[in-house]
C-alpha cells in the first residue's frame, strides 16, 4: 500500500510525527508493507516555524517539498493544487492523508479526489461554524471530500452525522496531538524555563531580572500566543489587547509571548512593536520549539491564546486557558465540557474578568476519551483495514458505536 501524507504549516507537524512512527511500527510487524511518502507544501518555511519541528519531533525530511511559501489564500491553495497534482500523478498512491485545517489540507484533499485517490482526514469533524475563518472553510471542504474521517472526539462525529455523512466514513480515533504531547512531555519537563526564555528573547530587550528569574523558576508566569487575523489584523483590537497585557498582566507576573511572524508584522505596522519591547515584564520571544513551549505550558499560571492546539494541550495539562476567540471548533476543551478553557473573544472587559477568575483556579488536568497517546496506531489500523469486515467488527461495538477504530 502506498500512502502520501501532507503537511504545510506548523500545527501539522505535531500531528504527522506520530502517524509516521505508527507506520514504521506497522511495517516492523511484518504485515503488508506501507510505502510512505511525506510531502511538505512549504506554506511555513522559516526554520523556526518548520525545520525546528522536524528536528525536535524526529520527523524525517520531507520526500518532496512543493515550495509554496507565503501568499493570499487563493495563491497558496492554487499553487499547492498545481504542484500536488504532479506528485499524485507520478506516485499514484492508494491514499492521500491530510491533517488539520490549513490551506495544504484543503488543497491536497481536492487534488486527491479529482485524481480519484482515496483521502483520509486526520482531525475530521471539528466545526466552529464561523465562516469568516479560512480554517472552517478548509475543514468543510476536506470533510466533504474525504473517504475516511478520523475524528478526535465524539462531538466531531456528531457534527459529521448532522451533515449527513454516512457511518462507514467515520472513525473515532482520538486526538493525535496528544500522542506527541505524551511522547515528548518527559523531555520537555527537564528543560529550564530561564534558559528557554533567555535564548528566545528578541534582541534589544534587557536580560532577565532577579524577580523574573525567580518567577520563571517558580512557574509564576503567563504565556501568550496570538496569530488569528481576527485578533491581529485590526489595529484597535490588537492595541487594546496589548495595552491590557502590558498594563495589567505583566504587572502581576512576567508575560511570555513567542510571536508569530504575522503578528510581529502587524505589531510593527501599527507602531506597537517598540512599545511592547520597552515594557519590562513583557517578554517577547521568537517562535519557540515544541519542547520549549510545552515546558512553559507545563507550569504556567495561565495561558492566553487563539491557537486550537494550545487549547487542547492546556486541557490535558490543566493550565487555565483564556481562548481569545468568540467560538471554537474544539468545544471539548471548554470548562462546560470539563476542560480548562474559556472563550473570551477579544473584548478586554471579558478577558480581564476571566483572567482574574482563572488565576484563582487550581490546575485541573482533564483527559477526554481516547486522548491516550495511541491515536496514530488506531489511524493506521483504520486506513489499512478500510473497507474490510475485520476493521469494523460490529460485535465489539467498534466503528458504529464510536469506541475506537
Ligand atoms: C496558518 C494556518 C492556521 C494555523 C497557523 C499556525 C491556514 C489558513 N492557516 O496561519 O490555521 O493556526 O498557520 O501558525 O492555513 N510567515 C513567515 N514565515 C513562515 C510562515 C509564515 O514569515 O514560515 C508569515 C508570512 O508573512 C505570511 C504570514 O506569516 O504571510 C501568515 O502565514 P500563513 O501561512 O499565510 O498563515 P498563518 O497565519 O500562519
Amino acid at each position: 500500500m502506498k500512502i502520501v501524507s501532507v503537511v504545510g504549516a506548523r500545527p501539522n507537524f505535531m500531528k504527522i510525527a506520530p502517524f509516521i512512527r505508527a507506520i514504521k511500527e506497522h511495517n516492523l510487524n511484518g504485515r503488508e508493507q506501507i510505502d510512505h511518502i511525506l510531502v511538505h507544501t512549504g506554506q511555513h518555511y522559516d526554520d523556526k516555524m518548520s525545520k525546528a519541528f522536524f528536528n525536535a519531533l524526529d520527523i524525517p525530511n520531507a520526500d518532496i517539498n512543493l515550495g509554496i511559501g507565503s501568499g493570499s489564500h487563493a495563491e497558496q491553495v492554487g499553487r499547492t493544487m498545481i504542484e500536488f497534482e504532479k506528485v499524485v500523478r507520478a506516485e499514484k498512491p492508494d491514499w492521500v492523508v491530510v491533517v488539520g485545517d490549513v490551506n495544504a489540507t484543503c488543497a491536497c484533499s481536492i487534488t486527491a479526489k479529482k485524481e480519484q485517490i482515496k483521502c483520509a482526514h486526520i482531525e475530521a469533524g471539528l466545526r466552529s461554524r464561523d465562516m469568516s475563518m479560512p480554517e472552517e472553510i478548509n475543514r468543510l471542504v476536506t470533510d466533504r471530500l474525504s473517504d475516511l474521517l478520523l475524528t478526535p472526539d465524539r462531538l466531531s462525529g456528531d457534527n459529521l452525522r448532522q451533515e449527513g455523512v454516512s457511518e462507514e466514513r467515520i472513525r473515532f480515533v482520538g486526538n493525535i496531538m496528544i500522542d506527541t504531547l505524551e511522547a515528548q512531555r518527559e523531555k520537555a519537563a527537564q528543560l529550564d524555563p530561564g534558559v528557554i526564555v533567555r535564548e528566545a528573547m528578541i534582541t534589544g530587550q534587557s536580560l532577565l531580572s532577579r524577580e523574573q528569574e525567580d518567577a520563571l523558576a517558580q512557574n509564576r508566569i503567563a504565556v501568550m500566543t496570538m496569530h488569528r487575523p481576527s485578533n491581529v489584523d485590526d489595529q484597535k483590537i490588537l492595541t487594546e489587547i496589548i495595552d491590557f497585557l502590558m498594563n495589567e498582566v505583566s504587572i502581576d507576573m512576567p508575560l511570555l509571548w513567542p510571536v508569530h511572524p504575522r503578528t510581529m508584522n502587524q505589531m510593527k505596522s501599527f507602531g506597537l512593536w517598540e512599545k511592547a519591547l520597552a515594557c519590562e515584564n513583557f517578554l517577547l520571544m521568537n517562535p519557540l520549539g515544541y519542547h520549549d513551549l510545552l515546558r512553559l505550558n507545563l507550569g504556567a499560571r495561565i495561558m492566553l491564546t487563539d491557537s486550537g492546539g494550545l487549547q487542547e494541550e492546556s486541557c490535558v495539562l490543566g493550565t487555565p486557558c483564556l481562548t481569545l476567540r468568540w467560538n471554537t471548533e474544539r468545544p471539548i476543551t471548554l470548562r462546560e465540557h470539563g476542560g480548562a478553557s474559556v472563550l473570551v473573544g477579544n473584548n478586554v472587559e471579558m478577558i480581564r474578568n476571566e483572567y482574574h477568575e482563572s488565576l484563582a483556579m487550581e490546575r485541573k488536568p482533564v483527559r477526554p476519551e481516547l486522548w491516550d497517546g495511541k491515536t496514530a496506531e488506531r489511524i493506521v489500523k483504520a486506513i489499512v483495514g478500510y473497507g474490510s469486515k475485520e476493521e469494523r467488527r460490529p460485535e465489539t461495538g467498534e466503528g458504529r458505536k464510536e469506541t475506537g477504530a
